[in-house]
């Protein structure tokens, strides 16, 4: 990859010139007017850091352990749908990418590699299974054995989708998978999303969720999920700290703080912003982790400050994959590794355990000091 790459932004802006525009609009896209799509990014500089200095930070240590799996760094890869519209390796070639990093992927039901296909591509690799709750609760249950059998280590259920959320340019270009691609996870062109029928003068994916994902979504479903896995459970898309404490309730193992990219109700807070009172609601009994708009080693650091275990990066890992596949995955993370790094150490933390709530304050607060 090319030195002018010396931030997440330059593969953004790379992306957007190499792939087709309705391919960029999917990936890029919030709902409605991107009011949180924006401060997503923006919410992370409204925070500062406290750094504390003469602290030898020569040798500092990034692993985290993630729902009893060892990384090397609290940077994780989230889901994100149709992976192969950026690079033809797809969801394999990042699963390779996270497994030479030494981090942990997390597939989306809606990939365009199997779940099969991901396991082989790298073994040995850290792998979550992002559920979606089909009207089908057969299809769904199938999804998380075949995920058991191919050694996942968790099920990320996303409770924010019982319908998809308005983005406009998908309806604008009636956005659907190019013809040769498909969901590969399901077997009926239906629910493969390439339906011979097509999809009308709407986003496709949002007729296709309409028409697949149950929107009755609810506790009952959690307690069905927990009956049925062994395997840890993280609710994905919670932004209160009421759902944070209701969760435990049902056994949830961890909480991912996401408004799901800013992709389905607009105007919903940052989730910088609304994790310092989930952290408090929950106390420290099970791991939380945060998505959305994290883009800098600052804003993991800041993140982990404010009591995050790890934080879960979507659209920059797809920026680089659509610039250089498992190559171009790779590199994301490790210029996110070497900032997180530097941060660290110029903040004089050595280690994880020495981020704590000291080194951030919101800046409304820092600026009337
Ligand atoms: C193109 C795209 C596709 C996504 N697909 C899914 C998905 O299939 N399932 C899911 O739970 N979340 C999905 N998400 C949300 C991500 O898992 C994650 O919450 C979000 O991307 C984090 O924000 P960031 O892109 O600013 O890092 C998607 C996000 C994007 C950008």
């Amino acid at each position: 990859m090319s030195a002018t790459f010396v931030s997440v932004h330059d593969y953004e802006q790379e992306a957007k010139r190499i792939l087709p525009k309705a391919v960029f609009d999917y990936y890029f896209s919030g709902a409605d007017e991107q009011e949180t799509l924006a401060d997503n990014v923006a919410a992370f500089s409204r925070w500062r850091l406290f750094p504390r200095v003469l602290r030898d930070v020569s040798r500092l240590d990034l692993s985290v352990s993630v729902l009893g799996q060892q990384l090397s760094m609290p940077v994780c890869v989230a889901a994100t749908a149709m992976q192969r519209m950026a690079h033809p390796d797809g969801e394999t070639a990042t699963m390779r990418a996270c497994s030479s990093a030494g981090t942990g992927m997390m597939l989306s039901s809606w990939a365009t590699s199997t779940i099969e296909e991901v396991a082989e591509a790298a073994p040995d690799g850290v792998r979550w299974m992002q559920l979606y709750i089909y009207k089908d609760r057969d299809l769904t249950l199938s999804l998380v054995r075949r995920a058991e059998k191919a050694g996942y280590k968790g099920i990320f259920v996303t409770v924010d989708t019982p319908y998809l959320g308005r983005r406009r340019n998908d309806v604008r270009n009636r956005f659907k998978l190019p013809s040769h691609l498909r969901m590969a996870n399901f077997a009926s062109p239906d629910l493969a999303f390439s339906s011979k029928e097509g999809y009308g003068d709407d986003s496709g994916l949002a007729v296709y969720v309409a028409q697949a994902i149950d929107p009755t979504l609810q506790w009952e479903h959690i307690a069905w999920l927990k009956s049925v896995t062994s395997l840890p459970v993280v609710l994905k898309g919670v932004l209160r700290a009421e759902d944070a404490v209701e969760a435990l309730k049902y056994g949830v193992d961890g909480i991912l703080v996401s408004n799901h990219g800013a992709r389905q109700l607009d105007s919903v807070p940052a989730t910088i912003d609304v994790l310092p009172e989930i952290m408090e609601a929950v106390g420290g009994r099970v791991e939380v982790f945060l998505d959305g708009g994290v883009r800098r080693g600052t804003d993991v650091l800041k993140a982990l400050a404010l009591g995050a275990r790890a934080v879960f990066v979507g659209r920059p890992v797809l920026w680089g994959l659509a610039c250089g596949g498992d190559k171009g995955v790779s590199d994301v993370l490790q210029m996110l590794r070497e900032e997180l790094h530097l941060a660290l150490a110029l903040a004089g933390c050595r280690s994880l355990k020495e981020v704590d709530k000291s080194l951030v304050k919101k800046s409304g607060f820092y600026s009337r000091i």
